[in-house]
């Protein structure tokens, strides 16, 4: 079974193909109302809407005249087992946002994985993006971003190793419990 922050790559890796600059993550865990919810948003270059009805209706395209991958299919596939639901808007030459909720007891949920080490290698492998997180569970709220970051730094590369292992360890303090 596929881990939950391997959707969440998948996600991201769209964002990046689409050209996006600027990439925003936030996920949170609604104690209350026991759910999960993931948003991504992204200044990419957008999904024409035909492409839109398409990624929307999966089940009625054949596979064989699907031009679009996999990505997004299997993970409404993941929500729609769940009784979840999944939001795709986007706007050509503006950008696309994606926000699935979920709730997290469903039995077909998939285990999220290691948060952390998705964060990190998304970091590490876009150094020249804008990536800002956030991250709320229980009311508390884990914010994040690389433009912060990159200021800080300076003419340090922020796929530099002794910043890949600063973030390692900061990510897994703030996240290791989700
Ligand atoms: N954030 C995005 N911005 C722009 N286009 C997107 C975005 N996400 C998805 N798309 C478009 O929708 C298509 C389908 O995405 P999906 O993730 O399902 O498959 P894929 O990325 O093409 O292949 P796979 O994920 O199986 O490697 C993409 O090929 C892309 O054209
Ligand atoms: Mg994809």
């Amino acid at each position: 079974m596929k881990e939950l922050s391997l959707h969440l790559l998948d996600l991201v890796q769209n964002s990046v193909e689409a050209g996006a600059k600027d990439i925003y993550i936030e996920m949170k865990k609604d104690l209350i109302n026991k759910k999960l919810m993931l948003r991504i948003k992204d200044n990419g270059k957008g999904i024409p809407p035909e492409m839109l009805e398409e990624l929307k209706n999966p089940f009625f395209t054949t596979r064989k005249t699907r031009k679009v991958g996999l990505g997004i299919p299997l993970f409404w596939e993941l929500i729609r087992n769940c009784d979840g639901s999944l939001e795709i808007k986007s706007e050509v030459g503006k950008g696309t946002e994606i926000i699935a909720e979920v709730p997290y007891h469903c039995i077909d949920l998939p285990p999220l994985g290691d948060l952390p080490g998705t964060i990190l290698s998304i970091i590490a492998t876009n150094p020249d993006l804008n990536f800002s997180f956030r991250f709320e569970k229980n009311g508390d709220v884990f914010d994040f971003s690389t433009i912060e970051l990159k200021k800080e730094l300076g003419e340090v590369p922020i796929n530099s190793l002794e910043v890949i292992s600063f973030l390692k360890k900061y990510l897994y303090e703030h996240l290791g419990g989700w």
